[in-house]
């Protein structure tokens, strides 16, 4: 996919989630005052009939106490005390909050502001909250002889129980959203890892035309010298031409098993010819195929052996890769005068190998990725020194089948160390 159409995908999904998530704030939010106008709808219906009730009640107390007073104050209500106790106001105003489903914690209180008192309390804890928070019901409206009183209520967990109605729609949005933003930065991740994937893939298939390319086209020409009536005559030239196709088919065949070894790899079916072999052996047989190659550019490979037991268990074939493909990346990457070092040494429980070269080394970042199957480090011209990316991975590989470790040493510039250790015996 371009990769201009994937930042614009990404780009408008980011808004519509945002946009989305806002609406659904906005939602909520709405749902919240509607919430709480109710609330405040059914706290009124309920002390309006709790005010009615007191008021009745206290009319019909007058009547029977003094008849004749009441007919002097017809309005005018008597102290509380006499009849209306606490816990009768408070079953009152609380039978009224349950009819309408109000049902929280409150306090209440009959309270006269003209003279700052308290007529009536459950607790004088939350005389503050009453005055400042509370809603205000007056009582005795219609007696206009004395100052008003008036019926306080207060909520102190309001928010809560307000909350808690919400709750049900704020949990199912908030797990909607997180599961709409995970899959959302999932779905991206693997576009991206796809992509690169698929970059990975078309520069070893580039890669891979190259280098076998080049043996394909030495052997046609060989080939092609050989039918050659005349020069076939001398021994001497076909000797010379066999063994240049000799050659070159042990390149590709050599191409060829590396591939197919990663294939193997892959399926996990890496077999594993278990022997006792010496690792100073393998390294000393390597270094002398790889030696010509340094030395062209002017090299050298020094090596210093130094473990006094040298033998472990292990595949001989894929030791002597594993150590091939080290020596190899460290030529390979050693763009002017490889100095190479190969050392060993006896640590714990086997054989600590260390490479060493004075090229290009690998940053940080990079370190990450090289043992990844197909990665190579995208220094400018990646086609200046031909590879499949396969090495490194295979070598982990190996490593980690002989219950091994392998590190890295490095920055850009400065050279690389590669650190592998591998134990005496593989144990299960
Ligand atoms: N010694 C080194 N110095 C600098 N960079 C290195 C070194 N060894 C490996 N690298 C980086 O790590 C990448 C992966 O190495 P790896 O051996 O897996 O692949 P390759 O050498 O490109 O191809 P091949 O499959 O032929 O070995 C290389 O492309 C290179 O960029
Ligand atoms: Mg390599």
């Amino acid at each position: 996919m371009n990769r201009r159409v994937i930042i614009f995908t990404i780009i408008a999904m980011t808004f519509a989630l945002i946009g989305l998530m806002g609406i659904q704030i906005y939602w909520i939010q709405s749902a919240s005052a509607i919430k709480e106008a109710n609330f405040r709808r059914s706290v009124n219906e309920a002390m309006v009939k709790v005010v009615q009730k007191v008021e009745r009640m206290e009319r019909n107390k007058a009547l029977l106490i003094n008849q004749y007073e009441n007919m002097l104050n017809f309005n005018r209500h008597l102290p509380y005390d006499s009849v209306l106790t606490i816990s009768d106001l408070d079953s009152l105003i609380r039978l009224q909050l349950n009819i309408r489903g109000v049902d929280t914690r409150y306090e209440f209180c009959i309270y006269k502001p003209e003279l700052q008192e308290f007529l009536m309390e459950r607790s004088p804890n939350f005389r503050k909250e009453l005055i400042e928070k509370g809603n205000a019901f007056i009582l005795f409206q219609a007696d206009i002889y004395t100052s008003p009183e008036y019926l306080l209520i207060y909520f102190p967990r309001e928010k809560q129980f307000l909350l808690t109605e919400l709750w049900g729609m704020l949990l199912i949005s908030i797990i909607l959203i997180i599961v709409i933003v995970y899959s959302f930065m999932y779905t991206i991740a693997t576009i991206f890892r796809q992509k690169r994937l698929s970059e990975m893939k078309n520069d070893f298939i580039n890669n891979m035309t190259h280098e076998f390319k080049t043996p394909i086209s030495t052997i046609s020409l060989a080939c092609e010298a050989l039918s050659d009536k005349e020069l076939r005559g001398s021994a001497e030239f076909l000797d010379s031409y066999l063994s240049m196709i000799q050659e070159e088919n042990k390149r590709l065949a050599g191409m060829a098993e590396k591939i197919l070894q990663t294939a193997v790899i892959d399926k996990g079916q890496l077999k594993m010819n278990r022997e006792i072999i010496d690792l100073h052996e393998i390294i000393i047989d390597v270094i002398k195929n790889l030696r010509i190659q340094v030395e062209i550019k002017d090299g050298e490979i020094t090596r210093r052996l130094k473990a006094t037991k040298p033998k472990i268990e292990g595949d001989k074939v894929h030791v002597t890769n594993l150590v091939y493909n080290l020596l190899d990346n460290a030529n390979k990457y050693s763009p002017k005068r490889p100095m190479i070092r190969i050392s060993t040494e006896n640590a714990g429980n086997g054989i600590v190998m260390t490479i060493e070269d004075n090229g290009i080394g690998i940053s940080k970042t990079e370190q990450k990725k090289i043992f990844d199957k197909l990665y190579r480090v995208p220094t400018g011209n990646i086609h200046e020194v031909r590879g499949f990316g396969l090495g490194l991975s295979y070598v982990k590989a190996i490593v980690e089948e002989h219950h091994g470790k392998i590190s890295i040493e490095s920055e850009a510039n400065k050279g690389s160390k590669f650190k592998v250790f591998l134990p005496f015996v593989i144990k299960e």
